[in-house]
């Protein structure tokens, strides 16, 4: 059988119309002494008419934490109660700000505006010489919010909509849909890494992780959703094809979904997994799950990277590596390969590793090698699919 979700013809909502849903899970994935907070969330989309397929993502629209709107109208000297208008749309100054910006990442024409702002003297210098070079500006605004900045420089008044067209627009952030459509066609489910530090004495939290995190199933809200559909990063329409699917931390969601729609559709095709966190006991995420389609043979190969287990680091392209000749005889018998996860590092490791298992088990020299990886596999035959960011 291949993939027979329905299409998604059926539904009113979409990006510019997102669905009012609500969780109705919002679970730890980390165990206790883990260095990192990802969650497991479910997202109820029954009566919505969306549908999902395996390989999307979900987008979400958040909300800036209460208590950092009330600061930052404190610290502008705003009641909160002033009308306020974004794309004619009139409302209420303190409900635009939670909605309709970001408020932890403030730009660098704001900074510009206040400085202009600050009367003479030795603050206003030192922020407008900060102004004068981008790297320094950088450096100054990173890991800080407006609330800081206007902490350290207070006193400075905004008309509202001079206010608004200072700020950054808040943008739905994508998760990967960890869940399958053959078994939760009413639900998404999500696997979210929180972004959550300190800085200038105060605790900030990721715009949309942040939001997510602190959403209680039991506590009224509105989560608007939309689905967005994968360009290329679906199933193979073979259910004989089998998989070889990379995804360390977070990148194993969509994983988990195909896992879940292979077996419910009784897919043939063999499926490999290769997962990695930081520790074993605290970062196994879905390990029972994974251990179960592994006894149940859905998952013939399991191999985990968990990377601070030991004095070095081990990485999921080095489990690549140790089983490279394995590895390259299923990409030799037509396998398709996934690639999920962090962009900036990982999947350009995770490539190099490719490139460096057709030279070392294919024979092939330099070349040849990446010519493999870059145009037979991903252009060509199209079996190397990433989804990474
Ligand atoms: C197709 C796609 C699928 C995705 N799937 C998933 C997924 O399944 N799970 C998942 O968790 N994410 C996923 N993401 C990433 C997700 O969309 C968000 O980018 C992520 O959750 C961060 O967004 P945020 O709004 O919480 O954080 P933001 O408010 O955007 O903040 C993140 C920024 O905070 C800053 N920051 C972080 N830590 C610190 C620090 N210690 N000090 C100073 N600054 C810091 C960094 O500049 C970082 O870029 C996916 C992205 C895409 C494009
Ligand atoms: N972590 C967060 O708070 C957070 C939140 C939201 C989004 N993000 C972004 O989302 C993406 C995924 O984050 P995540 O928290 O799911 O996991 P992650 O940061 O990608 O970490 C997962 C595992 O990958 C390892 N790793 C680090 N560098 C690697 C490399 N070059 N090759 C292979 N593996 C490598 C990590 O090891 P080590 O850590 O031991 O090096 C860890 O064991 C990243 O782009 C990240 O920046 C992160």
């Amino acid at each position: 059988m291949t993939d027979t979700s329905p299409p998604r013809t059926n539904t009113p909502y979409s990006r510019a119309n997102p669905f009012p849903a609500r969780i109705t899970e919002n679970r730890l994935l980390t165990l206790p002494g883990s260095e990192k907070e990802t969650r497991h969330i479910v997202v109820d989309i029954a009566g919505s008419g969306i549908s999902y397929q395996v390989g999307d993502s979900l987008g979400v629209f958040a909300r800036n934490p209460p208590e950092v709107v009330e600061e930052m109208l404190r610290a502008l000297g705003f009641s909160g109660e002033e009308t306020a208008s974004v794309q004619g749309q009139q409302a209420p100054l303190r409900e635009i700000l939670s909605r309709q910006f970001v408020l932890n990442r403030p730009t660098k024409k704001f900074v510009r505006a206040l400085a202009e702002k600050l009367p003479p003297g030795e603050s206003r210098d030192r922020l407008q010489a900060l102004c004068q070079s981008e790297p320094d500006l950088d450096a100054y605004l990173h890991g800080k919010d407006y609330v800081d900045i206007l902490q350290a420089y207070p006193g400075v008044s905004f008309g509202v909509d001079e206010l608004l067209g200072l700020l950054g627009r808040a943008l739905p952030r994508l998760y990967s849909i960890a869940s399958a459509p053959a078994i939760h066609p009413e639900a998404v489910h999500l696997t979210v890494a929180v972004v959550r530090f300190r800085s200038n004495g105060r605790e900030k939290l990721g715009h949309a992780s942040g939001y997510l995190a602190r959403l209680q199933p039991t506590e009224p809200h509105q989560l608007p959703v939309y689905v967005q559909p994968a360009k290329h990063f679906r199933l193979p329409e073979d259910p004989a094809a089998s998989l070889i699917m990379v995804g360390p931390g977070t990148g194993v969601a969509p994983f988990r979904a195909f896992l879940q729609q292979r077996s419910a559709l009784g897919h043939t095709g063999k499926n490999w997994l290769f997962f990695g966190e930081q520790h074993r006991a605290t970062d196994f995420f879905y390990e029972e799950e994974f251990l179960e389609f592994h006894r149940k043979g859905v998952l013939s190969r399991l191999d985990t990277a968990f990377s601070r287990d030991q004095a070095h680091k081990v990485y999921v392209q080095h489990r690549m590596l140790e089983h490279g000749g394995t590895l390259w005889a299923w990409l030799q018998e037509g396998a398709h390969i996934y690639v999920c996860g962090d962009a900036h590092r990982m999947a350009k490791d995770v490539h190099q590793a490719l490139i460096e298992i057709a030279q070392r088990f294919g024979g092939l020299s330099p070349e040849e090698a990446a010519h493999y990886v870059n145009v037979t596999l991903a252009k060509e035959e199209k079996r190397y699919h990433k989804d990474v960011y």
